[in-house]
């Protein structure tokens, strides 16, 4: 057995043994951890390690090079080899946001393009379910499948709000989109995730959506926006073609609106008419970053564009320890157990 204590600013210790991961030791102990797959894929477990010996049973899928060597480890799947020191730089209202499952009520759909529908649920009454803007929630389908999807509303303790994009194999979204019944009752796992804006940090942050990655990004906006109007933001959002910017009229307001937001559409196929940003989208901000450091940098969306993004935005100077992600990997039929 071997012991891990977490960063300075909140110190624990708690055993860990060596057959059981540091997330399921920790979560065992009644630490509020954040994670999201459990299986190495979505990142949202990273911490840095400060000092010790781990190993894995096999390479973490979600870490680059860069965050490997800056010391970040995956939580899910590092197995202690001595006692450890882990930093985890979460803010306090996690202790209280602490992942539960709840039924909610089907509202509302609407497409908003033609191929991503707002399902709007309903929280039950006096229920208080909150979270951080930018965090997800698991929809807990039968035989235990469940399916990841942001919330795109910051929180109103009433409903939550998913882009679900529906693509012609997509099993839940083509379900949600055509065959769930009128108020229907769903159940769901949430909050999870560390992907939310570190409020303590007054750096200039980049932001990198692609797709229904905007979903998150948009509570994080619509938060950011009302509380530190005057933190230097950019929004970079890419998709295909015109069609696929189902928020951009509301996000042009925005910018409009607040003189320290600045809003880029980046398109992938663009029309011959198209007077914006054109390519991919990691590559419209570094055209106008050459070099990230001193940022945040904040992507979400598809598991191709966050990985080249990371890597890309570590080589331009950005910090590892001011990147934060959530890459939208498709769903496994059932959920890795703990441990
Ligand atoms: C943290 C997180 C947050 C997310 N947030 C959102 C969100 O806000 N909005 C959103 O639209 N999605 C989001 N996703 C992605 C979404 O959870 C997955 O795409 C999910 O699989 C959709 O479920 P489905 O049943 O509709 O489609 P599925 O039946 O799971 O299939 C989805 C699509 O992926 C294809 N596919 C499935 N597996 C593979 C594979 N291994 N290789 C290649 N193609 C494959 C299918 O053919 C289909 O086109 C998020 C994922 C994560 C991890
Ligand atoms: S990578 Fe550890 S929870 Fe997803």
């Amino acid at each position: 057995m071997y012991f891990a204590r977490r960063g300075a600013d909140q110190p624990r210790s708690f055993p860990v043994e060596e057959s059981e991961t540091l997330l399921a030791a920790g979560l065992r102990h009644g630490l509020a951890l954040p994670f999201g797959c459990q299986s190495g894929g979505c990142g949202s477990c990273r911490v840095r390690l400060v000092s010790g010996t781990i190993d894995y049973p096999f390479p973490p899928p979600a870490l680059s090079a860069a965050e490997q060597a800056a010391g970040y480890i995956l939580m899910c799947l590092a197995h202690a080899r001595s006692p450890l020191t882990i930093a985890l730089h979460q803010p306090p209202q996690l202790d209280s946001l602490r992942p539960r499952q709840l039924p909610v009520r089907a509202l509302k759909k609407e497409w908003l393009a033609h191929d991503v529908l707002c399902l709007t649920l309903k929280l039950p009454k006096g229920d208080g379910f909150q979270y951080l803007p930018g965090q997800y929630v698991d929809l807990l389908l039968a035989e235990g499948r469940r399916r990841s999807f942001s919330i795109a509303n910051k929180a109103n303790g009433e409903t939550l709000e998913l882009h679900i994009r529906v693509t012609p194999n997509g099993r839940f979204a083509n379900w949600a989109a055509h065959e769930m019944p009128e108020r229907a009752i769903l159940r769901l796992e949430g909050p999870l995730g560390a992907f939310y804006l570190r409020e303590d940090s007054s750096r200039p942050i980049i932001m990198v959506a692609g797709g229904t990655g905007i979903a998150p990004i948009h509570a994080m906006l619509d938060a950011l926006l009302e509380k530190s109007p005057s933190r230097p933001t950019e929004l970079y959002w890419g998709v295909r073609s015109e069609r696929d910017l189902y928020l951009d009229a509301k996000l042009r307001a925005w910018a409009d609106a607040h003189p320290q937001f600045r809003y880029v559409p980046v398109l992938s196929e663009p029309d011959v008419d198209w007077r914006g940003a054109r390519g991919l989208v990691h590559e419209a901000v570094l055209a106008a970053h050459p070099s990230l450091a001193g940022h945040d940098a904040y992507l979400s969306g598809p598991p191709v564009m966050v990985r080249a993004g990371k890597d890309a935005f570590i080589a331009a100077g950005l910090s590892a320890d001011d990147l934060y992600y959530d890459s939208f990997d498709y769903a496994f039929e059932t959920w890795p157990q703990l441990g």
